[in-house]
């Protein structure tokens, strides 16, 4: 069988294009960690505000469990309780989060934070907060009129400076 000699370069071309994007997807996932969220901790989405721990939103500190802080965080048309996640430096912390209506992004820009929020599932994710500085806290999901207003702040504060405050 004769196959012209563009013919072979487009199959050589397009074969090598699905090598690369397979390679990329495998790096994403097993190397940088990029999951589609699998949480089977799932929530009546109408009833947030009634379930714990939802029902106390904020940042709570916690003893004798593997991290030092619990980020109980509830996303909604167009906003995030809290509105701001002040975390001591070095901590480890778990953000438990969901959503009371849409689809919303809870992204931590600059740093590796970055999960989807769907009603009806509570996303979470253990991570140490190692680098002092204010972050800004994005919606990285189309949600409506206000998305683009929907943002809070991650403050990483030196511990001394935190425990002189009172
Ligand atoms: Cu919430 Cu976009």
């Amino acid at each position: 069988m004769h196959i012209h000699k563009y013919e072979k370069w487009w199959l050589t071309f397009g074969a090598a294009m699905l090598i690369a994007f397979l390679v990329i997807v495998g790096v994403s996932a097993f190397h940088g960690g990029t999951h589609p969220n699998n949480s089977k901790w799932t929530i009546n989405y109408e009833k947030v505000d009634e379930i714990a721990p939802f029902d106390n939103p904020g940042v709570h500190k916690v003893e004798g469990k593997d991290w030092d802080y619990e980020v109980v965080l509830v996303a909604s048309a167009f906003s995030y309780n809290p509105m701001e996640i002040e975390i001591p430096v070095g901590s480890k912390v778990r953000f438990i989060a969901t959503t009371k209506d849409v689809i919303h992004g809870f992204e931590v820009a600059g740093t590796n934070i970055n999960f989807m929020l769907e009603p009806g599932y509570v996303s979470e994710k253990i991570t140490t907060v190692d680098k002092v500085g204010e972050y800004v806290i994005v919606c990285n999901e189309y949600c409506g009129t206000g998305h683009a207003m929907m943002y809070s702040t991650l403050k990483v504060v030196d511990a001394d400076d935190n425990s002189n405050s009172h």
